[in-house]
């Protein structure tokens, strides 16, 4: 097998994980690890989680697959009916498809298209420097500049880049966008909402984004959010667009959608998006299609995780976890080896003042530390985060912030 992300030269063994329960996962050998990051943001309501396999394995009695060009089912009606209720009021389309980079790659070609069928042109998109969207090329070429992109570069996309805003630099960067915009080229923008996962967790203000989408959209630019990472209950609302009074024309989900079960994505966008596909006209629609798409079973998990997220059970957890990060951040925000802490929601991200060497190994040491103890978390660089399921216990969190404190002392 070849794993992802994984240059295997230098990483040749694996550890083999053969269950999963709640907020545990458990190895070959026996050995339990809360999972502290619940595997890449997914499994929010806990791994194998009764409320969600049981409908599952009904649903997989009835229907397992079927072509979603030309047919349809109850598993995705119900599904669409309950996001439509949580999700911002201007979405009026659910577009479905597999995974986090099939989501972004697909807001990209809506904007893109929807200018196409306009007759405008608009070749070029904007995006925040150091942003993550994925892997494929529409995805790769809308993220961060990344030396693991280097042999992809030549065939990416027309991107320009912009720079998260922070206090010091809201107002200059305003002022550059406006006149970029001036050009009348930009087809969209598309940004993680609030937080950049794979850019260490790093947080910018709703203030701030607040302002630029409204430039953004005085220029008639598609903006898009990209919140496979930051949706579902992650930063303290539902979608971090909800901390936002100006809404996204299309909205990218996955991660926590299906709860970790099952692979699956959708792509939202406004009505007005949707009507300059629908046409009399068959080459104006939108001809993106996987064989996946909409598969009943992953269609079940969602309907049962957003039913899930909706509990008093869980906005109780969802407050809960925060505060247990805002006490444990008191506690070690002034540790000599802790340059800064930020928060967001559930999302708790420390960075290291060490010095992180090219290739010096202080990721490794404090990830092999954290699961000598039990605990799974994968610091990025040298910035170390916590993004637990909902359902990790105040004795599960304890362990965790102890691991980080051991490490911090360890290295
Ligand atoms: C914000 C964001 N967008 C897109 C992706 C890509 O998702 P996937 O890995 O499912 O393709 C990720 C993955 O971490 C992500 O964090």
């Amino acid at each position: 097998m070849w794993h992802p992300l994984t240059q295997h030269k230098l990483h040749p063994s694996m550890l083999g994980i053969v269950k999963a329960k709640g907020a545990i996962l458990t190895d070959e050998d026996g050995k339990d690890y809360i999972d502290g990051i619940a595997s890449w943001y997914t499994s929010m309501f806990g791994h194998c989680n009764p409320a969600i396999t049981s409908k599952v394995a009904a649903q997989m009695q009835l229907l397992d697959q079927v072509v979603f060009s030309g047919f349809t089912h109850e598993p995705a009606i119900k599904l669409s009916e309950a996001l439509m209720e949580i999700l911002p009021k201007n979405q009026g389309k659910l577009f479905f498809s597999d995974n986090g980079s099939t989501a972004t790659e697909i807001g990209i070609k809506m904007a893109l298209q929807y200018f196409f069928n306009k007759g405008e042109q608009r070749p070029v998109m904007l995006a925040f420097e150091n942003g993550f969207h994925g892997d494929t090329f529409g995805a790769m070429s809308v993220s961060g500049l990344s030396v693991y992109n280097g042999p992809f570069e030549d065939f990416f996309i027309q991107v320009e880049r912009v720079p998260v805003p922070r206090e010091d630099t809201i107002e200059e960067i305003l002022q550059t966008l406006e006149t970029r915009l001036k050009r009348n080229d930009v087809a969209g923008f598309i940004y993680e909402p609030l937080v950049q996962g794979a850019a260490a967790m790093q947080m910018y203000l709703p203030e701030h984004l607040e302002r630029l989408l409204q430039v953004l959209k005085r220029y008639g630019v598609i903006t898009i959010a990209d919140e496979v990472m930051t949706g579902f209950g992650k930063t303290g609302k539902n979608f971090a667009s909800d901390h936002v009074a100006i809404k996204p024309d299309i909205l990218c989900l996955s991660k926590a959608l299906t709860a970790g079960l099952l692979p699956m994505a959708i792509t939202s966008c406004t009505r007005e998006i949707y009507d300059a596909f629908y046409s009399d006209e068959i080459a104006k629609g939108f001809f993106h299609g996987h064989t996946y798409t909409a598969n009943p079973l992953a269609c079940t998990a969602a309907l049962a995780a957003v039913e899930l997220l909706q509990t008093e059970e869980t906005q109780n957890n969802i407050q809960r976890i925060i505060k247990c990060h805002q006490e444990f951040n008191k506690t070690v925000e002034n540790h000599p080896k802790i340059e800064k802490t930020r928060q967001c929601g559930i999302i708790y991200a420390m960075d290291l003042n060490i010095k992180m060497e090219r290739y010096g190994d202080l990721r490794d040491r404090l990830f092999n530390h954290f699961m000598k103890q039990g605990v799974f978390l994968r610091p990025l660089g040298n910035t170390i985060y916590i993004l637990p399921p909902y359902i990790t216990t105040d004795a599960q969190l304890q362990k965790i912030y102890r691991a980080v404190t051991s490490g911090l002392d360890s290295i």
